[in-house]
This record gives structure tokens, sequence and C-alpha cells, in this order.
């Protein structure tokens, strides 16, 4: 099943549970080479959201500012995209370039995102897909100018959602999660990829 959610396409249970598991593998070998870490904003909070990427960049957050960077806080590369998630790009970005970060967040109990957009990324054209997993979580999209009417939808594991073409610039967030709503992962909470062309 598809919703436009105000131009955000979601295809619901894009992966099924089997191959939801076998991304929860393939995100921990991740986790495993460029571990989660807490990201702190440039006005010194912490955001509620564990991070990791995967790819030539990932998009940190720190005293200095917000950025996509190359290396993880740690020093180390990040990890290479693994194959199931460029197939994912593949099958709902058919057109775009390919990809060049999978930013991987965390949401712990309690853990949400404020309204933002994604425009650290050179060339908007490009659209940015996510994959959900793990704990429901309610996901608001608004409008590409600040304010106005918003419309929220609750994303489950294995729904894939894709901004792009004129909703490429919206506002969107996730206003809070249903912990344990899912026994996906073994301590609960909700994993959300991002696939970005960032350049
Ligand atoms: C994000 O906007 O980076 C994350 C969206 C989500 O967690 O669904
Ligand atoms: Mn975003």
């Amino acid at each position: 099943m598809e919703i436009d959610l105000r131009g955000v396409r979601i295809v619901k249970g894009a992966l099924d549970p089997v191959a939801q598991v076998d991304m929860v593998d393939t995100i921990r070998a991740i986790a495993q080479a460029a571990p989660f870490y807490q990201p702190v904003t440039p006005g010194g909070r912490q955001m509620s959201v564990r991070m990791t990427a995967a790819g030539q960049f990932g998009w940190v957050t720190d005293a200095k500012g917000y950025r996509y960077q190359a290396c993880h806080p740690d020093g180390m590369a990040w990890p290479a995209i693994p194959d199931p998630i460029l197939a994912l790009w593949e099958k709902y970005c058919p057109n775009a370039r390919s990809p060049e970060c999978c930013l991987i967040n965390y949401y712990g109990e309690g853990a949400r995102m404020g309204l933002h957009q994604d425009r650290d990324e050179a060339d908007f054209i490009q659209p940015v897909l996510s994959l959900s997993l793990g704990d429901e979580g309610m996901f608001r999209v608004g409008n590409v100018v600040r304010g106005g009417k918003t419309e929220s939808h609750w994303l489950q594991s294995g729904d894939v959602a894709v901004l792009g073409g004129d909703a490429r610039l919206v506002h969107h967030g996730v206003d809070r999660i249903r912990f344990g709503s899912s026994s996906l992962l073994p301590k609960s909470g909700r994993i959300n990829l991002t696939l970005r062309v960032v350049t």
C-alpha cells in the first residue's frame, strides 16, 4: 500500500518481516565498525537520538556546527553502504544518483526529532529515502516554508518514505515513538535509515 503524505511517498511494508530481521543484522555490522554516538547540537544540547552512518559521508553535529563529514567523530572512516540498503535506493529512487550517505538514527524511549528540513545536501533534485525499523514512530510533515498545517502518520517497521520532487524540502520530524510496540529490536526502540546524495 502507498500513501501520499503532503507529497511524501510512503510505501507501507516495503520490507517484509524476514527482510527486516536481515536489515537489523546489516545495521549491527555497521554499528560494530562505526559505533552509535549521542550528537550534541551547536547550541550544546544533547540530541535524543543516537546516530551513526555508512557511506562516503556521515552527518555530524557538535560544538563546531553541523555538517557532512568523511569520518566518524572517533576518527574512523564510515563503513561502505551495504548492498541490501543500496537495493532499496535502486528500487524506490531508480533515476537518482548513487547515495553517498546512509544516516542511521536510533530512537530509544522518549527520543524524538523536531520539525526540520534536510538541506545540508548540495543537490535538492536528489531525493532522500527513509526506512523505518522497530517501534512505530509518529512522522509529521509540514510545508516547504516554515509554519502552516501539518499532517502525521505512524511509520511502522518496514515502511519506506521518499522525500522527493516538490516534497524534497518539506519540514518533517518525529513527534514520538511507541516504545515497545515492535519486537524486532531486542531492547525495543526505533531505527531510521536515511539515504542521501550529499555532493
Ligand atoms: C530524519 O528526518 O532524519 C529522520 C526521520 C525519521 O526518523 O523518520
Ligand atoms: Mn530529516
